[in-house]
């Protein structure tokens, strides 16, 4: 693009777009081609890419307000923002329908990297029929569809969310079994063989989230499986998404920790399942991945 094009596309004089354009260069999102055009940089390219990742960019604003002032973050023990605000659940109750659209778009938006790793690393087409609890709008289940169709497609969450999924799906003409509840009052449904915890179970804190394993050993037969995907704490070379990111992220979404897998195996365990495991993905910074059985 030339600078002219910049200026029109975001609004600036030259003098604004030209500065603008080169910070942008310090951090690889663009670079100068001569004669006065501009190009994406690497790290331009790969957002383009990415839309998921530049989904999350723009919801920072949030983030950002919640951590104008960290040390008051954690001297209140998180919560009571912008986030907490945004992310309903965590601590104001159930979504109406307008607060279900805003965070499931944007988990939608991000789904798609992080089926990658977790359906990478975990074949799904072992399995009969999957339960995805916290599914969202059924992203993480079209991606399954995509690559196991045989596979039948039930989805829990809470109802404003799971609305959204049923009417995705009847639109697309997909087969799905979705279930509006709440994880800690309602029983899951029974009949998959395994079970999915999709980037859920570091939204709540140790009790709730032994509870919602609880509830999946409770809903699977002997043999099930449980299958959980997100990012996690002191995973080698991913410290800065799993400690630094969602350990203040969750802190002031108000409702959360991300923990370690070791921890996440023992909860596991504590929960009634018969092992627990890590299978590696091939990008801790996106998902780790925990298989229990029954
Ligand atoms: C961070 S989102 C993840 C969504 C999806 N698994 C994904 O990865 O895109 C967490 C999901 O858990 C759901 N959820 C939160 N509290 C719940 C509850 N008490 N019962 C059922 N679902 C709940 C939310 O509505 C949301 O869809």
């Amino acid at each position: 693009m030339t600078v002219e094009a910049v200026q029109a596309a975001v609004e600036l004089d030259r003098d604004g777009a030209l500065r603008l354009l080169r910070a942008a260069v310090a951090l690889k999102l663009a670079e100068p081609t001569g004669q006065d055009r501009w190009a994406l940089g690497v790290e331009g390219a790969s957002l383009l890419g990415a839309p998921g990742v530049a989904a999350m960019i723009r919801h920072h604003a949030l983030l950002y307000a919640d951590l104008a002032d960290p040390i008051a973050l954690l001297r209140r023990g998180g919560g009571g923002g912008a986030l907490a605000a945004y992310w309903t659940y965590a601590e104001g109750g159930p979504p109406d329908a307008a607060e279900a659209e805003a965070y499931s778009r944007l988990m939608s938006d991000s789904q798609a990297m992080v089926a990658a790793q977790v359906l990478d690393a975990w074949s799904i087409a072992r399995h009969r029929r999957l339960l995805d609890v916290g599914g969202g709008e059924g992203t993480f289940l079209r991606a399954v569809a995509a690559r196991a169709p045989g596979v039948e497609r039930m989805l829990f969450d809470l109802p404003a969310v799971a609305e959204r999924a049923r009417a995705r799906f009847g639109a697309e003409g997909l087969a799905l079994q979705a279930t509006g509840g709440d994880v800690f009052q309602d029983a899951l449904p029974t009949g998959a063989d395994v079970v999915s915890l999709i980037r859920v179970l570091h939204d709540h804190d140790d009790g709730p989230a032994l509870a919602i394993l609880k509830a999946a050993q409770a809903a699977l037969p002997p043999g099930g499986t449980l299958l959980i995907g997100e990012p996690m704490a002191q995973e080698r070379g991913a410290e800065r998404v799993g400690d630094a990111y969602f350990g203040m992220y969750l802190l002031a979404m108000g409702s959360g920790r991300p923990r370690p897998a070791r921890e996440i195996i023992a909860m596991c365990r504590e929960a009634g399942f018969f092992s627990a495991r890590r299978v590696r993905t091939a990008m801790p910074v996106i998902a780790s991945v925990i298989v229990a059985r029954n």
